[in-house]
């Protein structure tokens, strides 16, 4: 049907302009009827390229050559239709009030890096697809082992890793599996030149802001940093502070001491930066390994706040068709059609995760709502564009997702502890995000702007291969190699950043706004949001169909229209007081003494929190003696390793010195020991006052969680001899 609709303006076309009679009806169906067709195109090569992208992700050896081979046909293809389009494009084609058919042209005719000629994009996506699949599958990476691991075990270990010298090691071990440097400067950055002439731009700045639909978006980010950029040096220095002494302090950090790979996320040191009271980050920390909320257990755990947020339920199977043993952060694979997307993702439990699987469930719901509208067709779906807003929404849900009353949700923290002590509390939620999002938001600008400047020729040429480094010292006081910015896709992909960082922004302010209406600082934001997400909902229904900048002014309840950094610096107000406290110690007790002490004992874990950990099998578990202070009295916490750790050796930063094993009857530890070797190294920090209490509680809850496990087993058992 659809191809005869296409067929026949094409005969129209051909017979009667002869006979003089084409009106602009007929060349506004023409245009119509082909936008359609190369619209089905485009599904067909989302839907090849999503399964061979598929196949290389879970490590088909076939994989790679496979999404070769469909990337490189995909640019062939878009390149042919924008010819298409264009003579189809006729001056009376579209009517003035032809808005969505207006914006899918100008989408299809600038659809970005695939414009540029075949030779050229070939050669961009075989470098790209390459380097990726060989830093995900590489095995030999350093752990500090004695085998050579892999990616996840690289980013596991680094996580936990004290020693600078073998932080250094291990980051350099995942520098060698990069791509090349000069390959990369000499004939992948500068088909950004060339791509940007294919899109009719002058230079690439212009092709960037226009790719991100932002004119003069790159001049207003970097506006908005200066205005960011003091709590980030502050943040800076604090962790200089911390980490290194007050020598440090304002010294450019070296990367692998923030253990990190590519100096974007600081969240791994989060343990050496805590603020005296930070009881809410001990438990949890705790709670996310004691509920095992990692890989599959944490994207449901995230798909529950979204449904509470009601935005509706995530369609099941694209959680349970999702693959969770393989690298974080999650890569997510779109097939272009209603209700199929997938991830792949790690299992590992950390905040971390934690906050970013929110992140990319929401990206997946976003995808499931702009599908239910059948005006979104493919283009409005899938443009080529950096939307910020795209960005921004997913974002605002994992800045929920450390919101108290979703921490309660979450049985990860109860509400009530909380509010003895809320702004203790919120210092520390504040900590976690920062370390995050403050370094992210300078890495993006930082590598928009060097391979600007990289494009420009405003470096000598002999200095090029150096400059990144030279340019990180600078711009953001880390000390980089000259060559770890080529493990970010973006990068690879010669994409820019700017609708990521716009996207930070915006979260902040769609926080904001919803923030402020809250008739008091305690009331239950999720549920707040849960009854006015209209706005939310009606955004993301929109798709690509306007431009994202235009629907700014309705997401934030017509309080902006624009971008704006005071969100972003208002929510972190407590934070930024503390810094300045702690690096101007004359004021240090400013803020410190109001704390006050809640009741002796922590509510003790409830139902679901002792029953979800079923796979839990051994029962060591530490308890610290030392009680440093009043806090880590009530605080009762719990810190576990899981396999890998005790598999490879590695201890949990926080340090056991009272060992009970094993504090239940010993003729129980028989019957589970044939199953699975055992790991879960608990260690309590409590007051001697309270230690012997938190014992008896502890033993009721692993009795009752070995009862649990042994009836499960039984299932097993009992199943297993069925089949
Ligand atoms: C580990 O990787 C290094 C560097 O690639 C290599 O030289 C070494 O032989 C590998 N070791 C093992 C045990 O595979
Ligand atoms: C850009 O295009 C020109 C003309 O087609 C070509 O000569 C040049 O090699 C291209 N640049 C790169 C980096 O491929
Ligand atoms: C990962 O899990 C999938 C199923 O979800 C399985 O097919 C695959 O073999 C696993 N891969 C590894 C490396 O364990
Ligand atoms: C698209 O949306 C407009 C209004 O938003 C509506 O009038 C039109 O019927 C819709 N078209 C389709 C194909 O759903």
């Amino acid at each position: 049907m659809k191809l005869i609709i296409a067929l026949y303006p094409l005969f129209y076309s051909l017979f009667f302009p002869l006979c003089g009679t084409s009106s602009s009806a007929d060349d506004r169906r023409w245009l119509l009827s082909l936008v359609d067709l190369v619209e089905l195109d485009y599904v067909d090569h989302c839907e090849q390229r999503a399964s061979a992208t598929w196949s290389e992700l879970t490590g088909d050896s076939k994989g790679l050559s496979m999404k070769l081979e469909r990337d490189k046909s995909f640019g062939m293809f878009a390149r042919q239709q924008t010819t298409d389009v264009r003579s189809a494009l006729t001056a009376h084609a579209l009517a003035p009030d032809d808005n969505i058919l207006r914006r899918k042209v100008k989408l299809l005719l600038q659809p970005g890096d695939t414009l540029l000629e075949t030779e050229q994009w070939m050669r961009l996506v075989t470098f790209g697809d390459t380097a990726l699949n060989k830093i995900r599958f590489a095995t030999n990476y350093d752990c500090d082992t004695n085998t050579n691991c892999t990616l996840r075990e690289l980013n596991y270990n680094l996580a936990r890793q004290q020693d600078e010298a073998k932080q250094r090691r291990m980051k350099a071990s995942w520098e060698r599996n990069l791509p090349n440097i000069t390959d990369y400067l000499e004939h992948i950055l500068p088909l950004l030149r060339n791509a940007s002439k294919q899109n009719s731009y002058n230079s690439v700045e212009e092709y960037w802001d226009a790719l991100g639909e932002y004119e003069g978006g790159l001049l207003k980010a970097r506006e908005l940093w200066d205005r960011i950029k003091p709590l980030y040096l502050k943040l800076h220095k604090y962790v200089a502070l911390r980490l290194r002494g007050a020598d440090a302090v304002g010294k450019p950090l070296p990367i692998h001491i923030l253990r990190s790979l590519s100096g974007d996320d600081w969240s791994n040191i989060i343990e050496n930066l805590l603020p005296k009271h930070a009881g809410i980050y001990q438990k949890v920390h705790a709670n996310l390994q004691l509920k095992e909320l990692g890989g599959m257990n944490v994207f449901k755990r995230a798909g529950q706040l979204i449904k509470d947020l009601n935005f509706g339920e995530i369609e099941p199977e694209t959680l349970t068709d999702s693959v969770y043993n393989s690298t974080c952060p999650t890569t997510l694979v779109d097939w272009c059609k209603p209700n199929m997307m997938k991830a792949v993702t790690c299992k590992d439990v950390s905040i971390g995760n934690y906050i970013e699987a929110h992140e990319a469930v929401m990206k997946m719901k976003y995808k499931e709502i702009i599908n239910l509208h059948s005006n979104n067709t493919y283009i409005l779906r899938e443009a080529p564009r950096y939307s910020a807003i795209y960005e921004a929404i997913p974002g605002f849900v994992s800045l929920l997702s450390l919101n108290p009353h979703a921490l309660n949700r979450a049985g990860l923290y109860s509400l009530e502890i909380f509010n003895y002590n809320p702004n203790y509390h919120r210092l520390v939620l504040q900590l976690i995000m920062a370390l995050r999002d403050l370094p992210k938001l300078n890495f993006y600008l930082a590598a928009d702007e060097w391979r600007l400047k990289v494009l420009m020729g405003s470096i000598p040429y002999a200095k090029i291969p150096s400059s990144w480094s030279e340019f990180r010292k600078n711009f953001s006081l880390i000390e980089s190699s000259n060559t770890d910015f080529l493990g970010d896709p973006y990068i690879i992909f010669n994409k820019p950043f700017l609708g990521k960082f716009m996207g930070v922004i915006l979260k902040y302010q769609i926080y904001q706004s919803y923030a402020e209406e809250l008739i008091s600082d305690e009331s239950d934001l999720i549920s707040h949001v849960a009854e006015t997400n209209e706005r939310l909902i009606n955004t993301m229904m929109q798709g690509y169909g306007t431009n994202w900048l235009e629907m700014v002014s309705d997401l934030l309840a017509k309080r902006e229209n624009g971008l704006e950094d005071t969100a972003l610096t208002d929510y972190y107000r407590l934070l930024d007081e503390y810094l300045d406290n702690q690096l101007e110690p004359a004021n240090e007790n400013e803020m410190s003494e109001d704390y006050i002490d809640p009741p002796i004992i922590d509510t003790p874990p409830d139902e679901n929190e002792i029953q979800t950990s079923e796979e839990a099998t051994d029962k060591t578990i530490k308890v610290v003696e030392n009680v440093p202070s009043h806090e880590d009295i009530i605080s009762n916490v719990i810190d576990i390793g899981d396999e890998s750790n005790a598999k490879l050796g590695i201890e949990t930063s926080t340090v056991g010195v009272l060992e009970i094993k094993n504090p239940v009857a010993a003729e129980d530890h028989t019957e589970g020991a044939s199953t699975k070797e055992a790991s879960y190294n608990t260690y309590w920090w409590i007051g001697i006052g309270v230690a012997l209490a938190v014992v008896v509680i502890l033993v009721a809850i692993i009795a009752r969680k070995r009862h649990s496990h042994r009836k499960q087993l039984e299932k097993q058992r009992r199943e297993n001899s069925r089949a």
